[in-house]
């Protein structure tokens, strides 16, 4: 058990056929991966996923600062409560290929925010973003959630692509507090 008083991680290797088939998708995903939510005590884990984000992101320099990135991962990590808050790390023999993260809607119990995936360039169009979110869905339904919200930036067609082919609905562009122009999107968890 951990310090949060479940499970270490949930272990979803293997189990990705078995779960009701998120959107009739084909499993690519190597048997060989596993997907698996970090606990409180997995704060070794801060650095590879810092690492990831730099390679995901390729030069983008919010994500650069690996280092800090780190840091604030660690902490994040020490202070996670299932409740509230999600990380999930895909693994291919002990090397760390994706991580995405759910958020609770501040006090909406109901709907929660897929905030962050990243899948190492190496490992995309395998599945790997596809099972990460199927086990952030996995869990916000343990958490009584129906809605799981996401946005992106209007010029990551990727992104876009991703979210509409993993079940989210397209609802449409919007301009961000910053200024930014970005796409919303929702998933009712069933
Ligand atoms: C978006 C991202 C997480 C997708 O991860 P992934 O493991 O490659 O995704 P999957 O293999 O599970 O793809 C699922 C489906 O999404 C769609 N998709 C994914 N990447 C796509 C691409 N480059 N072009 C078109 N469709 C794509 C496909 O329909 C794919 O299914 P298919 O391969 O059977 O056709 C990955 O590209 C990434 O890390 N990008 C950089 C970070 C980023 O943009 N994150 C999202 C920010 S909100």
């Amino acid at each position: 058990m951990s310090e949060d008083g479940e499970a270490k991680t949930d272990d979803f290797e293997g189990t990705r056929k078995d779960q009701n088939d998120m959107r009739n998708a084909p499993d690519t995903t190597s048997k060989d991966v596993r997907i698996r939510r970090l606990a409180s005590t997995d704060r070794n884990e801060a650095k590879p996923i810092a690492k990831l984000g730099a390679l995901a992101w390729g030069r983008c320099p919010q994500v650069a600062d690996v280092h800090g990135r780190a840091a604030r991962l660690e902490q994040e990590i020490a202070a996670l409560n299932p409740n509230a808050k999600a990380l999930f790390v895909a693994e291919e023999s002990e090397k760390l290929i994706g991580f995405c993260r759910i958020i609770r809607d501040g006090s909406n119990a109901s709907h929660w925010w897929l905030a962050g995936i990243e899948v190492h360039p190496e490992n995309r169009r395998c599945g790997i973003g596809r099972s990460l979110v199927q086990a952030g869905i996995d869990h916000a339904r343990t958490r009584g959630v129906t809605v799981l919200r996401s946005e992106t930036h209007i010029t990551n067609q990727t992104s876009i692509r991703f979210h509409e082919c993993v079940g989210f609905e397209n609802d449409g562009p919007f301009t961000a507090s910053d200024g930014n122009k970005k796409i919303a999107f929702s998933l009712e968890v069933r």
